[in-house]
């Protein structure tokens, strides 16, 4: 398929220096030291994994410490406002240094970048580039263009941002991931044996809540001929599990060749990629669970039996003021099929606790969802009220923060309990794992060369901790679980290093 430019706005403002504090001195070279920091989604996550790549090539180096970086950059995330006080802070602690050594060069992306745009430099007037989600390619060029202006004494301020919706140009939103997503750097991964692929962008579904059908536009499917061959790049590189990233991932749709491909045929597809064990996708909207595609992860051995679909809340009153176009009833046939298609299926959740129209009884609902539903675990936000959305125009933000606190805390107590009861269930039953490396309290002991803890995920998404040989990583292995804590199993290996063989008659474990 052929790749389309994203429309952009490329705005610069030079201005010459003007004032001591502005004053920046001839610069011509710089260290290459790249300090990147990300907040947000696995979205985010894979953006920076390309980004770093893309720099990589170009002769930079990563490192840890923010001070003897002379390139920096913050990837941020938009959902709630904690997470962009947060790139402010991290902003104003640089305002100094940036001063100090001109040579330095700050850029932030991602969807505060999309969403704040020209905000970002006033408020942060020593950014030098501010570039959205859908330009990420042109980010060395904005760090190439920022070296320039400061070695010509000159103050830059490059803005990339692709056209949003309020444009009201919808047409000229194409996706400029295609070609830009085969780049990717290892180092930037969960471990060397998992790697996220990107199959969609955006979002259509316009929650009230949400900021990000605004930051990240509306949902297009990428073709099954790109993720395919870059799934088969990445099985060529060692990467054993590929988690498949979309907002509503889903909702996946891609017309190739005249014949329309959903989720459930992508799966097909990859899982014929050799090398490549075990396959997830994330997040699913409720609404979109057909049952082809859950009959799919049931005969597709490589498909994990773990689904992370978002209830947000089990007051109908709620659900309808969130506009999330369903309601618990519809939610629960969802669940009812998940478990009579894939038994032994877990599933997680999002919710949101304190959005406007929640009541003591509606939260009441809310915590009875999760006894009824049995998550394996949920994440709970505190409703944040982002400015643009629907639900900051026509609603007051008026639950106090302790009650919106309390509430989290009576929903992770209640989760917490399911959990632990849950995974008590996996007492004395053997799970497949596949192991990452070694746990992170492990680390040290390894580098003393002691005993190794080793860490990995079951089939259905459990963290699994175990000793073993760091030798393992990366294969499949069963472990036997004698413990468990609500967050984790713990167990022994029970059988040598097995390689998973989908036409095995191993017995199905999960
Ligand atoms: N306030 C609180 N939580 C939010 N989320 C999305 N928008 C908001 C908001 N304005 C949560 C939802 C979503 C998760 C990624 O973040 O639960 O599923
Ligand atoms: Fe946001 Fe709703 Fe889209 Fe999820 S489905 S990204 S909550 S608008």
């Amino acid at each position: 398929m052929s790749h389309v430019d994203q429309t952009t706005e490329s705005n610069s403002e030079h201005t010459p220096a003007e004032t001591a504090e502005s004053q920046v001195e001839v610069v011509t070279d710089h260290n290459h030291k790249l300090y990147i920091e990300t907040v947000g989604c696995q979205m985010n996550m894979l953006d920076s994994e390309l980004v770093v790549a893309d720099l990589r090539k170009r002769g930079y180096e990563l490192t840890q410490n923010v001070k003897e970086a002379e390139t920096i950059l913050f990837n941020t995330c938009s959902v709630r406002e904690h997470a962009e006080h947060k790139i402010y802070s991290s902003l104003g602690r640089l305002r100094y240094g940036a001063r100090k050594n001109p040579k330095k060069v700050i850029g932030v992306m991602g969807c505060m970048a999309q969403k704040d745009q020209k905000l970002i430099f006033q408020k942060a007037p020593q950014v030098d580039f501010v570039v959205g989600t859908g330009q990420l390619a042109q980010v060395s060029s904005l760090i190439d263009k920022a070296r320039v202006n400061h070695s010509q004494n000159v103050r830059s301020r490059e803005l990339a941002v692709g056209l949003g919706r309020k444009d009201g140009k919808l047409a000229e939103i194409t996706n400029s991931f295609q070609s830009y997503d085969p780049l990717r750097d290892p180092e930037m991964r969960p471990s060397p044996y998992q790697a996220f692929v990107r199959i969609m962008i955006g979002c259509d579904k316009f929650c009230s809540y949400c900021v990000v059908p605004s930051t990240r536009g509306p949902e297009q499917s990428r073709s099954p001929r790109e993720i395919l061959s870059e799934v088969n790049v990445l099985a060529d590189q060692g990467v054993k599990e590929v988690t498949l990233l979309g907002q509503t991932v889903n909702s996946y749709k891609h017309t190739q060749d005249g014949k329309l491909y959903r989720l459930s045929d992508l799966l097909y597809q990859i899982h014929d990629v050799e090398g490549i064990n075990r396959i997830k996708f994330v997040t699913s909207y409720p609404k979109d669970m057909t049952t082809d595609l859950l009959e799919a992860i049931r005969d597709l051995p490589k498909a994990t039996r773990y689904l992370h679909v978002p209830l947000q809340h089990g007051c109908n009153d709620v659900l309808k003021v969130m506009k999330r176009g369903y309601t618990v009833e519809d939610y629960r046939e969802m669940m009812q099929r998940v478990n009579e298609i894939l038994p032994g299926c877990s599933v997680s959740s999002d919710f949101i606790v304190g959005h406007p129209g929640e009541t003591e009884e509606s939260h009441q609902l809310s915590l009875e969802s999760i006894r009824e539903f049995r998550f394996k675990n949920s994440f709970i936000f505190k409703y944040s009220e982002r400015p643009g959305t629907k639900a900051a125009e026509r609603f007051k933000d008026e639950i106090p923060d302790e009650v919106k606190k309390r509430r989290n805390n009576e929903m992770l107590a209640v989760q917490n309990q399911i959990s632990e009861e849950d995974n008590a269930e996996f007492i004395g039953k053997q799970v497949e794992v596949l192991v990452e490396g070694p746990s992170k309290s492990a680390q040290k002991a390894i580098e003393e060369s002691l005993a190794e803890q080793l860490v990995g995920r079951s089939n259905c998404d459990r963290i699994v901790v175990f000793d073993g040989n760091p030798r393992l990583a990366g294969s499949l292995t069963r472990v036997e679980i004698f413990d468990v804590t609500p967050t984790t199993l713990i167990g022994g290996i029970v059988t040598k290093e097995f390689q998973h063989n989908p036409g095995s008659s191993l017995p199905i474990l999960q």
